[in-house]
Order: C-alpha cells, then structure tokens, then sequence
C-alpha cells in the first residue's frame, strides 16, 4: 500500500462497485477499483458478469467490447466471451484454443447494489453478504462519494464514539454491546441525538443505532429513534478505487409508516439529513494521518478491538499476524434490545448509578485500548415537557394569536389547519400572514398542511403527555402537506407562552 496507510494490501472482501442501474442489458462499462481495470458487462437476457481488462488473445482492453446476445465480444478480433468467461467463438478459427478464457471477478447484485469480491490472492469468497429485508422498508435513495482515504477508516468511524459530538453534534453516547465473530462485528450504540439536522432544533431524541459489519466493504446502520418510534437504514460501503482515494457508496431506506404520504416526507427529511451529516467526516479523513499505535482514552469507544478484527481481512507475514495485545476475545452474545431497556430503566431510575450504560459490564473487560468503553461525563438537562398547561383544545386555539412568535415564522405564508376527531370534534385554521397571525374557527378551503387527530390525543400531545412525532408516525394522527412545516409548530406557537 501507499505510505499514507501501513496496510499489505487492500482489504480481502465483499465491495460495492456499482449499482444494478449502471450496466443495462447490452451494455459494457469499465469500472476502476482495487488499482485496476475490471470490465463489466450484462447480456442481453440480463446476466451481469465482471472481467479482467485484458483479453487473452492478443491484450486489447476488453471495456472497448460490445455485447452481442449472451457473448462479450473483444473488440480487436471479435472473439466471444461468456459470462463465466469462457471463449465460445472465435469466429475465424476453425477450433477454439483449449482453456481460452478471461478472468472474471465473483459479483453479486442484491438489495440495490452490485457487489465484487476482492482477494489480493485471487482467492474464491470466504464469506456471503446476508440479503437484508426490504419488506416494509422504503426504495432506495442512493448516493456515491469520491473521498481521499482508506475503507478501514470509514468502518472505525463507526466504533469512534467521541467523534460523534464535535463532528456529528451528537449528545452522550453509550455503547450497550460488541460482537464480533468472524468477517461480523456488530455496534450497538444508544445515543442522545439532536433533532437539529432534521429541523427539530431543541429537540433531543433517544436513538438506538444498530450497525452491522460484514468485512470492511459494508456497514449497516439502523436507527431507531425510541421517541418516535421511527426507524431508519443507512448502508454505507466503502470501496477501494487505488491506494488513496475510496469510493463511498451509500444507500438509505426508512420504515415504511401507516400514513404513506408522511413516510415519503420524513423519507426525504432523513435522506437530506443523511447528505447533509454524513460528509462532515470527509475534510478529516482526507487529512488525518493513520496512526499504527494511537493513544486512546476511555471513551474513545472499542476501537482497538476493532482494529484486531480487521487484521484477519489483510495477509500479513507471519510474525506479525498476531494481535499486539494478545488474542482477539470471544464473541458475546448480545440481546440488544433487553440491554438498552434495562438501561433506559436504570436511567430513569437511578441516572448516575452506571456511567458506562450498560446493564452489566460483560463488554467492558476487554485489556489494553478498550479498558473504558464510554464515560462521556454529566448528561445535559434534557427539555422538559409541558405540563397540563391546557384544560381543553379550545383553550390551545383561544390563546393560539397571543402565543405566535413573528421571528420564528419570518416571511412564512402558510394556512395551518386542524380537524379534530371524536366526542369534542372541532376545526380551526391559522392563517400566517406578513409576520402576523389570525385564528378563525372553521376550514380553510386551501390550506398548507393539515393535521388531523382526535381531540383528546391532540390535548395530551400540546401537554406533553404523547410525543408528536411518534403520533404521526405510528398512525394515531395524520398530516397532510410539508412535514418540516408541522416540525415548526412549537417554534411558531411556543406552549409557554400560554395561559
Ligand atoms: S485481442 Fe481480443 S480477440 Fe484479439
Ligand atoms: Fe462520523
């Protein structure tokens, strides 16, 4: 490898090159990754097969070729390549060379992606990629990155927990479990989350991340947030392009929710707030140096037994296959969900009695680097709900122009309407207008966003007693106009104000 990272050689594994959508039936496409050349093609009944550049006749580069039925064709002599990438024509000769054929690359293409198997050996995969669920989850949104630095380091952001707040603005973390067994490893981190980047200034959210490693290539990431009982996917997948650059590939999906209309909202606000945080670690990565022996300090997170796991993805010389700090430990068992509400209990319960946040130290006992797994210090004062401050919706609308903030509705123009349900049915509109406000009973025959929602569950949502957004998300009421409007609602009519 180049000077900048003390590797062998890329790393063995399973790497995203590409999207299924990049390679058409009849299509040949050259890809750059792993230093090199590796040509792509998909017949014309839609077989995908990857190939070495050069072709065995006489060297001309394969990506030159065309697709012609289920044959790659060179493009100097027109021989025919299979998918398996055997000759099956060679159209002047009268036999074909016994053996002719090109070296092809093990692809796999599922869930959106199209996946090549690296070996600096030339070694058949050791493992398989799971194929993840898409049943109830979104499409894929995707993206892909060119960033200066190493797929190793992309993963160990992963394990960094004490990045998460100067980069991310991510409160305290915790991390709840590890496990690692094999190609494996698994994160499970809870975590304080500001509802900045998806526009929920002051709002902070007990989310649970899920990540999931199978070799260094891909990185799955399900968020939970408990608050709202939303859940969200990222995949990230880092790839090698050469020595200095890597490709970051990156894919998100949410949960699908009752309302179809909300979930595509909330998908687009997540998918925004993915673009937006993700690449804050991008001017760090290409700068930052690798550093063999780093010096690490309780809270930094398990990344020393991160660093062990990884070895076994590279072919290192014998003497110094093993671990510095002696055997990499066993896998342990985890049951993350028991975990994060038997600490979410414990929380409630006695807050300062387990700084580590976990409700055993099993994790914790791991020798040398990973000694203090967290211990972000004090938790911040979490924001206090509202209490019982309306006797009835009526008095939320009544108090409804007295309460309205013109700063935080700047130059907005929008007609807010509320239709609500059951045995105190009523409807009320706002109309937001040159930094002013007018209530009016009634509907409205155009308005911006309309929230619908049972009187009494509306009641207990303006007193703080039932979380907005897991309100919304889990069917209880519905939304119909912009998501982020609605996000701006305690801004725009600030509940202390009331009353
Ligand atoms: S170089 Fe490919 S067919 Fe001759
Ligand atoms: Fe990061």
């Amino acid at each position: 490898m180049g000077a900048r990272f003390p590797f062998p050689s890329f790393p063995r594994g399973w790497f995203v090159i590409g999207f299924p959508e990049d390679v058409a039936p009849g299509q040949v496409k050259t890809f750059h990754y792993f230093g090199q050349d590796i040509v792509l093609f998909r017949t014309e009944s839609g077989v995908l097969a990857a190939v070495d550049k050069v072709c065995p006749h006489l060297g001309a580069h394969l990506g030159g070729g065309h697709v012609k039925g289920e044959c790659l064709r060179c493009p100097f002599h027109d021989w025919g390549f299979r998918s398996d990438g055997v000759v099956v024509d060679v159209p002047y000769a009268p036999k074909i060379p016994p053996k002719a054929a090109v070296r092809t690359w093990h692809v796999r293409e599922q869930n959106g992606v199209i996946l090549a198997w690296y070996c600096p050996k030339g070694q058949a995969p050791t493992y398989e990629i799971p194929v993840l669920d898409e049943d109830g989850w979104t499409g894929n949104k995707t993206v892909r990155w060119v960033v200066r630095s190493h797929p190793q380091e992309v993963a160990e952001n992963t394990v960094d927990c004490s990045h998460l707040g100067p980069v991310h603005h991510v409160g305290r973390t915790d991390v709840l479990s590890v496990e690692q067994e094999g190609h494996f490893m698994r994160v499970v981190l809870h975590m304080e989350a500001s509802g900045a980047p998806i526009d929920m200034p002051d709002e902070f959210n007990d989310v649970q991340l899920d990540v999931k490693l199978h070799g260094i290539g891909q990185i799955v990431s399900q968020t939970t947030v408990l608050t709202s009982e939303m859940r969200t996917r990222q995949r990230i997948y880092p790839t090698p392009i050469d020595e200095d650059t890597i490709a970051i590939f990156g894919v998100s999906n949410i949960r699908q929710m009752p309302d179809e209309g909300y979930t595509r909202e909330i998908e687009d606000i997540f998918y925004k707030a993915f673009l937006a945080d993700f690449p804050k670690d991008f001017p760090i990565w290409e700068n930052k140096a690798y550093l063999d022996k780093p010096m690490l300090a309780g809270g930094d997170g398990p990344i020393g037994r991160y660093r062990r796991w990884c070895r076994q993805f590279y072919d290192y010389p014998e003497a110094a296959a093993q671990p510095a700090a002696g055997p990499a430990p066993a896998a342990q068992p985890i049951t993350a969900i028991a975990k994060l509400k038997g600490w979410l209990r414990a929380r409630s319960q006695a807050p300062a009695a387990n700084s580590n946040g976990s409700d055993d130290n099993s994790n914790n006992n791991d020798a040398g680097l990973d000694a203090h797994l967290i211990d972000l210090g004090p938790r911040k004062p979490r924001p206090v709900a509202a209490t019982s401050k309306f006797a009835s919706v009526g008095d939320y609308f009544d108090s409804l122009e007295r309460r309205f903030n013109p700063s935080a509705a700047g130059d907005l123009q929008a007609v807010i309407q509320w239709v609500l349900t059951g045995d105190k049915a009523c409807a009320y509109f706002a109309e937001i207008k040159d930094g002013s406000v007018q209530s009016v009973a009634g509907t409205h025959p155009a308005p911006t966003i309309t929230i619908e929602m049972s009187a009494d569950d509306y009641l207990l949502m303006i007193n703080g007693e039932l979380n907005g957004a897991r309100a919304f998300s889990t069917g209880r009421g519905r939304l119909r106009g912009p998501v982020r409007l609605a996000m701006k609602m305690q801004r725009l009519f600030p509940l202390d104000a009331a009353v």
